[in-house]
Order: C-alpha cells, then sequence, then structure tokens
C-alpha cells in the first residue's frame, strides 16, 4: 500500500496532519486523498499518543479510521469540530469546491458545515481556472427521482448552462444508494460560470437532498506536488 501511493496526494496529507494538535475534534473526509490523511493521522496518533475525536464523512472512512485505532464517534457525540481535513474533485482560486465523486458530499458537507476550519487536501489536477469540468454530483431522493430530474434540467436550461447530461450514477449497472440511501445524479456542465447562482437554484428543487458545490466553506487548500512540496492557497 504504503509504496503505491500518490506522491502529490501523500505531500498534501502530511501538510494537512501536521495542523492536527492533541485535544481536537476532528472532522475525517472520504476519498483517496483523505484515506492518505487518515492514515497518515494514525501513524501520528501512534507515534506521538494524541487525544482525538474524529468523526467521518462516510462509512468508508470510518471503517478505514476505526481499524486504524483512531477514536471515531458520530457527529452529534462530538457535537463541533476544531477541523476537517478532506479532498475534493475541483478547486477553483476562490476556493470554491466541486465534492462528492466519492458519493460522500451530503455527509461532507454537514461536517465541513460543523467545523471551524475546512481544510482541503489535493493534487495539483484538482486545481482548475473555472468549476464545471468535473460533473457536479447531486444528491437526490429516491421518491420523484425523474420529476427531479426534470426539475433539475429546467433549472440548468433557465441558468442558459447549455445542453448537458443529466445522468444517474450506477455502481455496475445498479443505481449508486449513498451513505443515506439516496441516488446521485451527475451533471456533466463543462463549465460552471457562476456557482452561486447554480448552488441558489439547485438548492430549492425540493427533491435534492445536497449538491457538490462547496462555496465559502473551505478556509484552506494544501496542493500536495510530486516532488513533495506543498503550495498552500487561502
Ligand atoms: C467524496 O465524495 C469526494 O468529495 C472526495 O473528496 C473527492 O472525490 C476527492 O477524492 P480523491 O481524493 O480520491 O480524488
Amino acid at each position: 500500500q504504503e509504496t503505491q501511493v500518490d506522491p502529490a496526494k501523500l505531500a498534501a496529507a502530511r501538510a494537512a496532519v501536521a495542523l492536527v494538535e492533541t485535544g481536537m475534534k476532528l472532522g475525517l473526509g472520504t476519498g483517496s486523498t483523505a484515506s492518505i490523511m487518515v492514515r497518515e493521522l494514525a501513524a501520528r496518533v501512534r507515534a506521538e499518543g494524541l487525544a482525538l475525536r474524529c468523526a467521518a464523512t462516510s462509512q468508508a472512512t470510518a471503517d478505514l479510521a476505526a481499524s486504524l485505532g483512531l477514536r471515531v464517534e458520530s457527529l452529534d457525540e462530538i457535537g463541533w469540530l476544531d477541523l476537517t481535513i478532506d479532498g475534493a474533485d475541483e478547486v477553483d482560486a476562490d476556493l470554491h469546491l466541486i465534492k462528492g465523486g466519492g458519493g460522500a458530499h451530503l455527509r461532507e458537507k454537514i461536517v465541513a458545515a460543523a467545523s471551524n476550519r475546512m481544510v482541503v487536501i489535493a493534487d495539483p489536477g484538482k486545481m482548475v481556472e473555472q468549476l464545471g469540468a468535473f460533473p457536479l454530483p447531486v444528491e437526490v431522493l429516491a421518491f420523484g427521482f425523474e420529476t427531479t430530474r426534470v426539475l433539475i434540467r429546467r433549472a440548468l436550461e433557465a441558468l442558459e448552462l447549455g445542453e448537458c447530461d443529466v445522468l444517474q450514477r450506477l455502481r455496475g449497472s445498479e443505481p449508486w444508494i449513498t451513505d443515506e440511501g439516496n441516488l446521485i445524479l451527475d451533471l456533466h456542465l463543462g463549465c460552471i460560470p457562476d456557482p452561486v447562482l447554480l448552488a441558489r437554484a439547485l438548492a430549492a428543487i425540493p427533491g435534492v437532498v445536497e449538491h457538490g458545490l462547496f462555496l465559502g466553506m473551505c478556509s484552506l487548500a494544501i496542493i500536495g506536488r510530486e516532488d513533495g512540496t506543498v503550495v498552500e492557497l487561502s
């Protein structure tokens, strides 16, 4: 496992784990970069005996963290968090994000909202001038799924975002089911000229549980590089 770790992701993860201090209440993100971070965090806890309480953004992360000996509790048991460290699918210069490539953006957004500070860790490929090349994940209720899809299409038309596919995410040939038992639509937009307008429009649709635009939530992005150095954006 260790030998196959992406050096850029590892550099970002290590720099973020260096921000952790004993006594902290932490949010743990989801995805391959966040998984590296969880391993690095567990290594620090073992080496230094840090006392931490952790809330996970997915069942997968909760399982990984617990298997490595981290103390994982529910968000409501812990309450407010000092710091959440998570990955992202796209990061722009304003630190607006697209998340949800791993299908966990609902819990990720709740955990980020419950944190004094959200730090994003990423490899350079995640940095973009404009969000939207990565399909925007939208978690929707199973009830009225097709109605919600139509309402999303209408909202995209009203925003003049052009022809774009609104595709149900699958796992193999079956619908992708989130940790909360919902479905996911991926919006293939190409570019998102005004993320704030789009976020508002999506949030107003009844069957939409949560979209993957994280606006004004991230306070620091740590971009790792292949040579093991990092660039910090805040
Ligand atoms: C999970 O739902 C996502 O928000 C992830 O944070 C995102 O997909 C980043 O994953 P990687 O670190 O694997 O690129």
